[in-house]
């Protein structure tokens, strides 16, 4: 059960931007208040799973402002939100916004306050959601900026992980953990690996196509804790004795003058991969989308019922963690699991 520190304070203020409850990075928390947020999130699986409903956010309107394609971070932010009690209002690209008319981000912002609590922006720029942020006193999360960061990601994700390991008596202290493939552009692997390196004597394998290295600021920052940073330019000298797998795409649409024209099939996680470097215990994750087509060659399909695979998994938990953001930053937490009742309705499982 989830219960408020006294002495640590509120969550939302521990986390808190300048004063503003805002989710903008992964730099925002300490290892004790990401994993506060984490027990908020186990309060909100039982409405996760509709087992369970709440409506403490009845009234509260969200803005989900998305100038980049998605699907999971838009949808499962509404989604979220809506479990909660809460309404949704959506603009999704630049043409359907009056950014395409030159309205500028503060003013956007501005206007976007008087009508919205909370709101979810995805941009192409780095740092954009950041001047959103500034020109508001809502609250305003981060739902990926550019190459920059992606919060909720890296947050669902290391829920993930802590999840597996629990139910495989491992610990993420001393784990092993390689990132695979384009961890230049990768914006879930910035937030990613900054997240983990609150932990312990973790080891890092960094494995990426020439050209499509991790930023060295970013593991300048996650070099603390007696963490351990290896960049690897093959799977094999960077799979082996992997607790984790964490592949991800090549962000074409990122590029400016890379030669690289995306992974030569040498990258690709797939069942042969798996079977000759890790062991049954070695989780495959992926933020998705995977790409799918012809010549793309991040993930394969063949490991799609595999249980080592965590995708969908991780998916499914984008909804928890994303109630537990609202719930911390709405300052309603508290209040959730006396709000709890039974559903009245049936649903079928949702896992195929
Ligand atoms: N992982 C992720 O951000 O997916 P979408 O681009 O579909 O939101």
């Amino acid at each position: 059960k989830y219960t408020q520190s006294v002495q640590d304070g509120p969550l939302r203020e521990r986390i808190a931007v300048e004063g503003k409850n805002q989710l903008l990075s992964v730099d925002q928390f300490t290892r004790e208040s990401v994993e506060d947020l984490f027990r908020v999130a186990d309060m909100m699986q039982p409405i996760a799973r509709r087992q369970k409903v709440s409506r403490v956010l009845e009234g509260a309107v969200l803005g989900n402002l998305f100038f980049e394609a998605s699907t999971r971070t838009r949808v499962s932010f509404g989604s979220a939100f809506c479990r909660l009690g809460g309404s949704v209002c959506d603009t999704t690209g630049f043409t359907f916004s009056s950014m395409a008319k030159g309205e500028s981000i503060y003013d956007t912002s501005r206007v976007m306050s008087g009508y919205v609590d909370a709101m979810v922006i995805r941009h192409p720029d780095q740092g954009s959601v950041a001047e959103f942020a500034r020109a508001t006193n809502i609250p305003v999360v981060n739902g990926g900026d550019g190459p920059g960061e992606h919060p909720s990601q890296a947050l669902l994700d290391l829920y993930t992980i802590l999840t597996e390991f629990s139910r495989l008596g491992k610990l993420l202290d001393g784990a092993h953990i390689a990132m695979v493939g384009d961890l230049k552009y990768g914006r879930t692997v910035h937030s990613l690996i900054k997240l983990m390196a609150l932990y312990k004597n973790v080891k890092f394998s960094l494995v990426s196509p020439k050209g499509l290295e991790m930023p060295s600021y970013i593991i300048e920052q996650a070099s603390r804790n007696g963490n351990v940073i290896e960049q690897k330019t093959s799977l094999a000298e960077g799979l082996s004795g992997a607790d984790v797998i964490y592949a991800t795409r090549v962000q074409k649409e990122r590029f400016a003058n890379e030669e690289n024209e995306g992974y030569t099939p040498d990258f690709q996680i797939n069942r042969a991969i798996i079977d000759a470097y890790c062991s049954p215990e070695t989780i495959v994750m992926h933020p998705l989308p995977r790409d799918s087509r012809p010549g793309a060659n991040d993930l394969s399909v063949d490991l799609n019922h595999d249980p080592r695979l965590a995708i969908f998994r991780q998916t499914d938990n984008g909804i928890p963690i994303r109630m537990a953001i609202f719930a911390v930053l709405l300052g309603v937490e508290g209040l959730v699991q006396h709000s709890l009742r039974d559903v009245t309705w049936q649903h079928p499982s949702h896992v195929g």
